[in-house]
Order: C-alpha cells, then sequence, then structure tokens
C-alpha cells in the first residue's frame, strides 16, 4: 500500500483532470470534492502535449497551478506522469515512436497506450519527463505516490522490435542452434540459419489468430520479451523520479488478469500494487474477488492500492449498466476485504468531450451534488472518515494457496487443442469459486513463490512445469502438504517442448498416476462420475489414465472409458496429491474443497451460508472480518467469537445469528 506519514484513514479519490475544463470550475470542484469527503486526488494522467508543446519546449505553468490548487486545498496528491500517450508533434517529427499492429498496420498519431516500447525517442523522451516533473515537484510533501504512465498494454511488432527481439533471444539461447532446438523448428522446416531471419510472431508471421499460433515457442518468447520491454520503459522512468524523491513510493496502474504483462515480474519492480477493477454487472462476485487477491498476491500477499474503478457507469462495456444503489459502496469495500488500502475511482469530474464523456464520474455534467452518484459517494466518503486506518496495512492469513501463472496462461491458450473452450482463467475460477464460499482465505501464488505455511496447494491445468518446480512440489508434498493439480498439467517445459513418457511427467511419481489421452468434450456432451456419492457431470475435458501408486475416488460413468478414473488421490511422504481429471459443476468444487482443505477456513466464524463473501484481515492490533452481502436477500451468519462492528459501532455476540442486509456490508473487529 501507499505507506506514508500523512496517510492515517483509507485514502479516497481518484483521477481529476483539470485540464479538460477551464478554470473557472477548479474552485467550486474542490468545493464539491471536499463536500464527498474525498481527500486524494491523481493528477497528470494525460497532459505530456500540454507539458511540452515541442520537442525543446517544456510549459509547467498551468500544472503548477493546479498542485498548487489541490495542496492549498488539503488534497493529498498520486501523481502521474503523464507518458501514456505521446504528443502529436513526437509523432509526427519521429515516427519511431509510432506501433505496428499485431496484424502488421503502422500506426498513425491517435489513440492513448500507444508507443513502441522499443522507441529511442520514446524511452528518452519518456523518461525526461519523469525526471522533470520529480524535480520540479519534489518539495510538495502532500505527494503521496507517484503514478508512472497509465494502463501499460498491448505490443509492438516494429522493427526496432524486431531487432530488440534478436539481441533478447541472443541472450537467452546464446546460439542458433540452442534456438532451433527449442523451438522444435524441425516441424514445418522452419531451422534458422542467423538471428537476423527470426521475425516477430504476428499475423505476418506464426500466428492465425491473436491467441493462437503455429509456434508456441517464439509466441511465448515474444509475450515474454514484450512484457519486459514494456517494463524496461516503466523502470525508466521508475528510476527518473526515484532518484530524486526516494522516499515517494511508485506504482503503476495494473487491470487484474490482464493476460499481455506478467504481473507477478512487473510487482517486483513496484514499490506496491496498484490496480483498477472495473467488473462487468455480470461478473460472478467471486471472479472479482479472484482478481483482487491475484494483485494482492504477485506483492506477497501485501496490501495494495485500488486506484480507479467507476463510481456508476463505464462507457465501453456492450451494455453499461448502472451500479444499483448500494453497489459501488459494496464493491469499494470488496477491494478493501482482499487487501485494498485505498479507495479510488476513475473519475472525479465527467470529460464533456471524446469516448468517455459517458463515463461514470463524481460529478456529473449536471455539474451539483444532487445527484444520486455524488450522494452515495459523499456517504461513503464519510463512512470511511469514521472507519479511519485501524486495519490499514492488515494481511490476510491464508493456509490454502492457489497457483496462477502468467507464462503458463499464455502456453495453455496458445495451443493449438485440446478445446477451444479451455480457458485458464475460468479453470483457476473453479476452484477459487469453492473456496470464496466455503470461506476459506486463498493466496494466489505462482510457481516462484514460498510453499511454506501452506497446508493446501491448488494448481489448476498446470500444462508447464518450470525447471525446478515438480521438485518443489514433491518437497512440499513429502513434508505433510496436500497438493492438488487436473488435467493438461504437466505436459511441456519453458519453451513449450512435450515432456514425453507420460504426462504429467515431472509430478508423475508425486501423484502417482499416468495419462495416456485426453477427450475433450463437444459442446452438449457430458459424461459423469459419483463423489462422496453423489453424480456429478464431467465436462470439457477427460483424461484418460491409469494409477501406479494412487487410489481412484471416482471413476467415469459412461462411454468406452468407463470404470477408468476421474478423481485420484496419491499418498506420498507425509502428503496427499489429487489429481482430477475432468472439469465439473460448482456442487463438485464445493464438496472436494470441504474434504480437501477442512480445518483452513476463518476460526473466528461458526457459520455463514455461501453466498455470503467473508474475508479476514489481521494486524497486531487485532483481526477484522469483512461481511459482504452481494445478493438480492437478507442473509445471515454466526461468530465463534464475539467482536465490534465497526460501522455501526455494535456489539456481536459469540454464537448470536446475525442478519445482514442485501448489498449491505460489516466490518467486525474479533
Ligand atoms: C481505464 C483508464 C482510465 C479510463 C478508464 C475508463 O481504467 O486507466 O484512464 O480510461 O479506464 O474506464
Ligand atoms: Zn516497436
Amino acid at each position: 500500500m501507499i505507506e506514508s506519514p500523512v496517510i492515517t484513514k483509507i485514502p479516497y479519490g481518484g483521477d481529476y483532470n483539470p485540464e479538460q475544463f477551464t478554470e473557472d470550475i477548479w474552485a467550486e470542484d474542490m468545493r464539491l470534492l471536499k463536500l464527498a469527503h474525498i481527500d486524494i486526488l491523481t493528477l497528470n494522467v494525460f497532459s505530456w502535449a500540454a507539458l511540452q508543446p515541442s520537442e525543446d519546449e517544456y510549459d509547467f505553468d498551468k500544472l503548477d497551478r493546479i498542485m498548487a490548487l489541490v495542496k492549498e486545498n488539503g488534497f493529498k496528491v498520486c501523481l502521474a506522469t503523464s507518458t501514456a500517450a505521446h504528443p502529436a508533434w513526437m509523432a509526427a517529427r519521429h515516427p519511431d515512436v509510432l506501433r505496428v499492429e499485431f496484424n502488421g498496420m503502422k500506426r498513425k498519431f491517435g489513440g492513448r497506450h500507444n508507443s513502441c516500447p522499443n522507441s529511442p525517442t520514446y524511452r528518452h523522451y519518456s523518461a525526461l519527463l519523469a525526471s522533470k516533473l520529480a524535480e520540479r515537484y519534489k518539495d510538495y510533501d502532500n505527494i503521496v505516490a507517484w503514478h508512472i504512465s497509465n494502463e501499460y498494454g498491448g505490443a509492438c511488432y516494429c522493427e526496432n522490435c524486431e531487432r530488440a527481439f534478436r539481441a533478447w533471444l541472443k541472450k537467452r539461447y546464446g546460439t542458433v542452434e540452442n534456438l532451433n532446438k527449442a523451438w522444435n523448428t524441425a516441424f514445418w522446416g522452419h531451422t534458422f540459419y542467423d538471428w537476423d531471419e527470426v521475425v516477430a510472431p504476428n499475423l505476418l508471421s506464426e500466428h492465425f489468430e491473436q491467441d493462437r499460433t503455429m509456434f508456441q515457442g517464439i509466441s511465448l518468447d515474444y509475450n515474454k520479451f514484450m512484457s519486459e520491454s514494456i517494463n524496461e520503459c516503466y523502470r525508466l522512468e521508475y528510476d527518473a523520479v526515484h532518484s530524486v524523491t526516494p522516499d515517494i513510493p511508485i506504482t503503476t496502474n495494473l487491470m487484474g488478469f490482464y493476460k499481455p504483462l506478467d504481473y507477478r515480474k512487473w510487482a517486483k519492480t513496484m514499490d506496491f500494487v496498484s490496480w483498477d477493477n472495473y467488473p462487468s454487472p455480470d461478473d460472478p462476485y467471486t471472479l472479482t474477488a479472484m482478481k483482487h487477491d491475484a494483485m494482492r498476491g504477485i506483492k506477497d500477499g501485501k496490501p495494495f492500492a485500488l486506484m480507479e474503478q467507476t463510481p456508476s457507469v463505464t462507457n465501453w462495456l456492450p451494455y453499461n449498466s448502472l451500479k444499483r444503489p448500494g453497489v459501488m459502496r459494496l464493491w469499494s469495500y470488496q477491494a478493501v476485504a482482499h487487501g485494498a488500502d485505498t479507495v479510488m475511482f476513475f473519475q472525479m469530474r465527467r470529460s464533456v468531450g471524446a469516448c468517455e464523456k459517458y463515463h461514470g464520474a463524481i460529478i456529473d455534467h449536471a455539474g451539483h451534488e444532487n445527484t444520486r452518484i455524488f450522494r452515495e459517494a459523499a456517504a461513503l466518503g464519510e463512512e470511511l472518515e469514521k472507519l479511519g486506518g485501524s486495519f490499514l496495512g492488515a494481511r490476510t492469513r491464508s493456509k490454502v494457496a492457489l497457483l496462477f501463472d502468467w507464462e503458463n496462461w499464455w502456453a495453455v491458450e496458445f495451443s493449438a487443442g485440446p478445446s477451444v473452450e479451455l480457458k485458464y482463467v475460468n479453470e483457476v475460477h473453479r476452484y477459487y469459486n469453492a473456496l470464496n464460499k466455503l470461506h476459506i482465505p486463498v493466496d494466489i501464488i505462482d510457481t516462484d513463490s514460498s510453499l511454506d505455511g501452506y497446508e493446501v496447494v491448488i494448481a489448476p491445468v498446470l500444462y508447464m512445469i518450470k525447471d525446478g518446480f515438480d521438485s518443489r512440489i514433491r518437497n512440499f508434498v513429502s513434508k505433510g502438504g496436500k497438493f492438488l493439480t487436473t488435467f493438461f498439467s504437466g505436459y511441456v517445459n519453458e519453451t513449450d517442448l512435450v515432456f514425453t513418457g507420460g504426462y504429467p511427467a515431472p509430478l508423475r511419481d508425486v501423484l502417482g498416476i499416468w495419462v495416456e489421452e485426453e477427450d475433450a468434450l463437444c459442446p452438449g456432451f457430458v459424461n459423469s462420475f459419483v463423489y462422496n456419492g453423489v453424480k456429478y457431470p464431467a465436462k470439457l475435458i477427460c483424461d484418460l489414465l491409469h494409477c501406479e501408486s494412487a487410489e481412484a475416488l471416482c471413476v467415469y460413468e459412461s462411454d468406452f472409458y468407463a470404470g477408468m478414473p476421474a478423481l485420484t488421490r496419491n499418498r506420498f511422504g507425509s502428503g496427499e496429491a489429487y489429481y482430477a481429471a475432468t472439469a465439473s459443476d460448482e456442487d463438485f468444487y464445493l464438496s472436494l474443497m470441504s474434504d480437501i482443505c477442512k480445518g483452513c477456513g476463518i476460526d473466528a466464524l461458526k457459520d455463514a451460508p455461501a453466498e455470503l463473501e467473508i474475508t479476514l484481515r489481521a494486524k497486531e492490533n487485532g483481526s477484522f472480518l469483512f461481511v459482504l452481502n452481494h445478493s438480492d436477500n437478507e442473509l445471515s451468519f454466526t461468530l465463534a467469537r464475539k467482536g465490534t462492528e465497526l460501522l455501526t459501532d455494535t456489539e456481536i455476540k459469540a454464537g448470536q445469528e446475525t442478519k445482514v442486509p442485501p448489498k449491505d456490508v460489516m466490518i467486525i473487529r474479533i
């Protein structure tokens, strides 16, 4: 989180773009924002063209006035560097800043997040701007964070990137022979004899669509290279501001499960993680919860900042439904419940032109405080003020770890086969959803994370086994841990070359099985199995496997593989390793997770229905239980210990049944 001596409560505010409005409005903005109990403003997100009107001219006058105004009015600042959209003059004068798209199209000026990450011009001028901003505003003691660029993303396929890719490959593989081996280029006669023969994998070369490639090896490497290239741009700016203001923490706003960037690696270069939460109105709340946990997980469980959410509507979904009364508050607390230490929005005042003019804002086009959104925002602001900072910095303590790995994600979905419906996030979510509904806290980790302290590690669709990860699992299980993996696991190494000798090759001994074939079920086809006396569907993929030392806990009921194992358990050392050979419905995961994760739930809780979301954050001064009712019905729960509800300041007795109205929230100090 944003650790700063001036932060004593949950910072509340967000993106404020006064440069889009005439200055006569600014004073009224100050009045309205204070009325809404807002105390932090993210400034200067898209002002590069104003700050640098030409190649050798800088003009900070307007930003000076904004910074002064905001400080006078007592706001904290999250100061952005404005480098997410380059100026038009730069594109005209230095076309190397313009990206080449996946389809080979060279861009002209336009849009945003549009600069080539390997453009020497972009790298030079973005870092220079960041350092000028740091120099100019370093004495503002109300700057609590740097916000580098904005929502980095996408990819570039220009010649500069291609050249940099070749250099990256050379460093990684040393010789062209190693490269040929790693990518299996003997297939389709793709053997390279010179580094310069390698071209960027896109629609002009190896891809038939964005996510489907003829050579997984090159496409995986390009993703890694691109994620690193873009991160290098971030780091150039990081270093520029850090050298001037070493005490101000630095972040950039991430986007949850954003596929192109390996956020786990990015997080290592960030002082704290921040992210933008824009769920679709029909997303299950457990998916949003999983994103929050993932954003907490990439920085080893440290609290994060909720940098953006909309107060009401987005403008970019196909159907931009309103957040129903209470939902903005509920989703704000959901973020906090999973580890956010800020509640921030995009945006403070609604634009009057261009594509975001219908995106929600605290101050609407009506321009006054008499709106539903303003009232809800002000009420939440007041509540956060009263709550203070008692749980700032509090951590989630989980005995269960769920593995999510970006490179594995790329590899699973680059694969031609086994099923277009196999989506990594969905498969991980099946397990997360069950754990959430069983009120079992989860840490989302990856293959580099330590497994110490966990009782259970769940790794759905662990298709790629990185060097050494198998021995860490072996060690974890032999010392008493429980491990579960699923179909389509243990197939390939880091360059997507298959491990021969039977899947899930490096994990065969610990799982005590070998998989011979896998059947991808066409839409409408299901098999079935019985677990704990209940019949469940077998969907998506059915692995045909043989037990070696494992026992079959259930078997398929139909088709030519009726009687073959659908779920296995192997005792290995003092632990157990499970293999779920197929996918099923929510009820199955609830049953399986409650069996495997016994004793991993929140012990302050005696009883609660699945639809009531409950999390726990703890620090030295106490434990805080968050109870969130996402449903449209009243729900109730019972505590095992007594506590104090902080929003209403009421005591709750152990064993007392407590009701939670629809869309309401309780925060209980235990
Ligand atoms: C993103 C961006 C903002 C704005 C919002 C609108 O999160 O960071 O600049 O475009 O989306 O939803
Ligand atoms: Zn490029």
